[in-house]
């Protein structure tokens, strides 16, 4: 399964942790691999940044994939939500080539992604924004599917019609998509309200807070276009999502 979004930051390297480690505690074999050769962050947010070789030193012949598969350690049996016969491995993207695109485009590419097929029931690949960079699109004619991830308030209608166009004309097949960046109480890291601090425990005390703390919610910042082959897209409609 190939995961993708529009655009940069829109959460789609969370999303592929997050998803790997439920789905292996859930007891199936996974394999999360980083295709996003231009700024890997899975072996960072895994904690595995000591491992320096990965995906990257398999293609250019510097490693065989046996070598850089790392175990990653899914918690105590006892742990709640643990199921046995669950693994997860973990492939880092190794040191950052100057021919991302053209690595991850190769014959050799595709003949990994079947040899972890042949060891895994479920290779999550997480890549670049496919608006950005054409990265990911070799791969998803081979991929099972492709899991799209929308960051509210930011992807717009057109950036998901587009991605939308790009995957069925590579042949991709959509499973769904992420909506990433709620902004619910419990919400995520800076997005949560926050707004007991505010104090009140009126009705109107809490709407008012609560519409104190959405107008506190920044705005992110442009996107900055990255590196080569960028797949041209002009969004014709800034309406969010
Ligand atoms: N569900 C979410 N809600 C809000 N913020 C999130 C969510 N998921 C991730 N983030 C935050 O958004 C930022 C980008 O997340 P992440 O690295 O997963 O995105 P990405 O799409 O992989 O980025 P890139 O395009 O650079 O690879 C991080 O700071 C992360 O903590
Ligand atoms: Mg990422």
């Amino acid at each position: 399964m190939v995961i993708t979004s529009p655009g940069q930051q829109d959460g789609k390297t969370t999303v592929a942790v997050r998803l790997a480690v439920a789905t292996a505690r859930a007891g199936t074999r996974v394999i999360l691999v980083e295709a996003d050769l231009r700024r890997p962050q899975v072996a960072q947010r895994l904690g595995l940044d000591e491992y320096t070789e990965g995906l990257a030193s398999v293609l250019t012949g510097q490693r065989h994939l046996s070598e850089v598969l790392i175990d990653y350690p899914l918690g105590e049996e006892s742990q709640v939500g643990a199921t046995s016969g669950g693994r997860l491995r973990v492939l880092p993207a190794g040191p950052i080539p100057p021919n991302p695109s053209e690595l991850v485009g190769s014959e050799k590419m595709q003949r990994v992604v079947s040899d972890l097929e042949a060891q895994a029931d479920l290779v999550l690949i997480d890549t670049p924004a496919l608006l950005a960079v054409s990265d990911a699109l070799p791969l998803l004619p081979g991929a099972s599917g492709v899991l799209i991830v929308a960051r509210l308030g930011r992807t717009t209608r057109a950036a998901i019609r587009r991605l939308q166009q790009i995957i069925a004309t590579a042949n991709g097949v959509p499973l769904g998509a992420v909506a990433t960046g709620t902004r619910d109480r419990e919400g995520y890291e800076g997005y949560s309200y926050g707004y007991y601090e505010h104090g009140g425990s009126s009705w109107r005390a809490r709407r008012r807070a609560r519409r104190e703390a959405r107008d506190r919610i920044p705005v992110p910042p442009p996107e900055i276009p990255r590196a080569e082959d960028p797949v041209s897209v002009q969004p014709t409609e800034s309406r969010p999502v």
